[in-house]
């Protein structure tokens, strides 16, 4: 196996170094072999190359890279996020560009409470967190259609094109039904969030490219459906209520940060940024964290978990048993270990960044 190996800035690279300590080990007990590159792709990298922190005037990733990314088996990502650079040009450039490029049209988001692991919910427990989001990563308002007209006179206007096609839709949701039948849960029930009394046109499309999926190809799966306003109360609420959750670019933008607290906040939380079929790009969900830099005070645990999705999905997309279980382990190894921590937030561990990477693989 391949891996491109992006740090990236703050934090980044030092919870990506934990991840890939845990790989070494790992790698030793499933047996098998990997190769590691390092790409520099940063907003350092960019302010050092002379980019304006202000407006993007320089590539923050090169087409060659692109092209080179496009070879590796796995791609695995610390932090985009440069205190310098203005807010955007990072966002567009690494992150959403690659999504595009690599057409990751999946983000798949699990939410699981770790034993040992606060969450802000009163009276709930790792039995009642354990989750998926599937957020659509590739459309929707995502897509920068739109534009902005009479700009700073009082008669500007903008539009920001909800753009939904049915081929999107029905990728995504088709991920989420195989995603919740091959998962180990009992409730076999996909629910489908949107908007659909407001967004009449782009939520139909969704609304019954669910349902007629569904009836035809998985029957076995129960089919629910939630309006994003609701779900955020539910999440709150009843957590346990849900197995598989699959909802637009936006939607899944947003309910997934709400389900990041819940599952304990960003020090724990993982995500993947997946094209089944192509180069998937895995990163913990918390950014750059400038002002915890080099302090090796961070909470990798986050990178860790990205790193046992990184084998669990690509072994799963390739037929891959040994990296599924390889992944299996990994988080095995997390759930031994946070019980041991004093919290999941930086610099209140009890341990220090290397030392949370050094009991995870003594848990291995
Ligand atoms: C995420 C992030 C990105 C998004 C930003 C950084 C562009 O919030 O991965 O959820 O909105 O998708
Ligand atoms: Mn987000």
């Amino acid at each position: 196996m391949r891996i491109a190996v992006i740090g990236g800035d703050g934090t980044g690279p030092e919870v990506v170094a934990e991840g890939l300590k845990v790989l070494k080990a790992v790698a030793q007990k499933a047996g098998f072999e990997y190769t590691l590159k390092n790409l520099d792709i940063s907003g350092d990298r960019y302010l050092a190359q002379g980019g304006d922190p202000n407006k993007q005037t320089i590539p923050v990733i090169y087409d060659e890279e692109i092209a080179e990314l496009r070879t590796f088996d796995a791609i695995y990502l610390g932090a985009v996020g440069h205190p310098k650079i203005a807010p955007g040009i990072l966002e567009k450039g690494v992150l959403l560009r690659l999504r595009f490029e690599l057409d990751q049209y999946i983000n798949l988001r699990p939410v699981k409470l770790y034993p040992g692991v606060d969450t802000p919910l009163k009276d709930k427990g790792p039995a009642d967190i354990d989750f998926v989001v599937v957020r659509e990563n590739t459309e929707g308002i995502y897509t920068g259609m739109g534009g902005v007209q009479y700009k700073g006179s009082p008669a500007e206007v903008s539009t920001q094109i909800n753009c939904t096609t049915r081929f999107g839709a029905e990728r995504a949701i088709r991920y989420a039904f195989d995603l919740c039948r091959r998962r180990n849960s009992k409730k076999k029930m996909l629910t489908l969030v949107h908007k659909t009394n407001v967004l009449t046109f782009a939520g139909d499309t969704w609304f019954r490219a669910f349902h007629e999926i569904g009836a035809k190809d998985y029957p076995d799966i129960k089919r629910d459906y939630n309006h994003v306003d609701a779900c955020c109360m539910w999440f709150v609420k009843n957590p346990e209520f849900y197995d598989v959750i699959v909802t637009d670019n936006i939607f899944g933008d947003i309910i997934t940060d709400l389900a990041a607290v819940i599952q304990g906040g960003l020090g724990v939380a993982a995500g993947g940024n997946i094209n089944p079929k192509g180069v998937s790009m895995y990163e913990p969900m918390g950014g750059s964290a400038p002002k915890y830099a080099g302090q090796n005070v961070i909470n990798p645990m986050a990178a860790i978990g990205a790193l046992g999705m990184l084998l669990r999905e690509t072994g799963n997309n390739k037929g891959d048993r040994k990296l599924v279980t390889a992944g299996e382990r990994v988080e095995a190894a997390i759930i031994a270990t946070t019980p041991k921590m004093k919290s999941q937030a930086a610099g209140k561990m009890g341990f220090s960044t290397t030392q949370v990477g050094d009991l995870v693989v003594s848990a291995l």
